[in-house]
């Protein structure tokens, strides 16, 4: 008959063998965080929120701070009129301002003709800029072409 004390260093053992596998599984089902290079003025708090965002939903962000954003965002060409506080890059894509991750996930996957992806000023409802408890107000996120023409990406 097994002992109490052979049985509990049995069930251990199954246990973290039972860990292991679940730590190999979740290795195989979770893709790897997705790079994005994010610039963003020092002291602009609604831009680390909205880092904390895309981080939180499967994005591994490399952030810059800057002085000068005017200057990052003509060197990168982002048209003045979709122009909003931060900027980031995914793959070859601009992120301008207050996208959602999903919005961003789902341009990687589609790929479209376009230079990216802006929530053009600050939408108050957009991730990063949401206060609890304020009252939700729609907003655009448009594609844009590096020649400035906006067509609406999606809805919030
Ligand atoms: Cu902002
Ligand atoms: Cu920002």
């Amino acid at each position: 008959m097994i002992s109490r004390r052979a049985f509990l260093t049995h069930a251990a053992g199954l246990a973290a063998a039972a860990g292991g596998a679940r730590t190999a599984w979740a290795a195989v089902r979770a893709p790897a965080p997705t790079p994005i290079t994010v610039y963003k003025s020092k002291s602009c708090l609604c831009c680390a929120k909205w880092v904390d965002h895309v981080r939180e939903n499967g994005f591994a962000p490399t952030v810059h701070d800057e002085e000068d954003m005017d200057r990052i965002k003509n060197e990168m060409a982002v048209p003045k009129d979709v122009r909003s506080c931060h900027t980031a890059m995914v793959d070859k894509y601009l992120i301008e301002g207050h996208v959602p991750a999903a919005d961003i996930r789902r341009l990687l996957a589609e790929r479209p003709k376009a230079a990216g992806l802006a929530a053009p000023g600050m939408p108050a409802s957009a991730p990063g800029m949401l206060e609890p408890g304020a009252s939700v107000k729609p907003y655009d996120v448009v594609a844009f072409t590096s020649a400035g023409t906006t067509t609406v990406y999606s809805r919030h």
